[in-house]
């Protein structure tokens, strides 16, 4: 299991919280931010980002584990998905996929407007997954 501090926690958080106010979501008007831990303890942001062709439209959680990838970064340690909403969300099917690839025991942690809150772990929310040692 990845370790990672309540204060990295803490920093994690606040910055799903900000990356929000950067989506780019004038179809759902639904704003979404993420922030990753990489293994090397660096954190990434991102935002929801559609497009006018709906499909195109990448979730939060996608962006910022791509711009982690992207930087050099080689495994995830835990993922926060914040939402301006009453209640928590957490990551949609495809977003889970993706946590899988690098952070099969990520700590995935979804927050919201009010002291609601999902504190898990990826393999509890992909059970029996797909993944990298399937093709080995
Ligand atoms: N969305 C995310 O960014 N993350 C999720 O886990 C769920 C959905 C975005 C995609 C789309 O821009 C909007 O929320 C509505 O589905």
């Amino acid at each position: 299991m990845p370790k990672i501090s309540d204060a990295a926690l803490r920093r994690l958080e606040k910055s799903a919280r900000a990356a929000a106010g950067r989506a780019y979501s004038p179809y759902s008007h639904f704003p979404v931010g993420a922030a990753v831990a990489g293994g090397s303890g660096k954190i990434f942001s991102g935002c929801n980002v559609e497009n006018a062709s709906f499909g195109l439209c990448n979730c939060a959680e996608r962006t910022a584990i791509f711009s982690a990838i992207a930087a050099g970064e080689r495994s995830i340690k835990a993922v926060a998905v914040y939402t301006p909403t009453p209640l928590p969300t957490a990551p949609c099917g495809a977003c889970r996929q993706v946590i899988n690839e690098f952070g099969p025991d990520a700590l995935v942690i979804s927050i919201c407007d009010s002291k609601s809150r999902i504190d898990t772990r990826l393999g509890a929310l992909l059970p029996a997954a797909f993944g990298p040692g399937d093709l080995a």
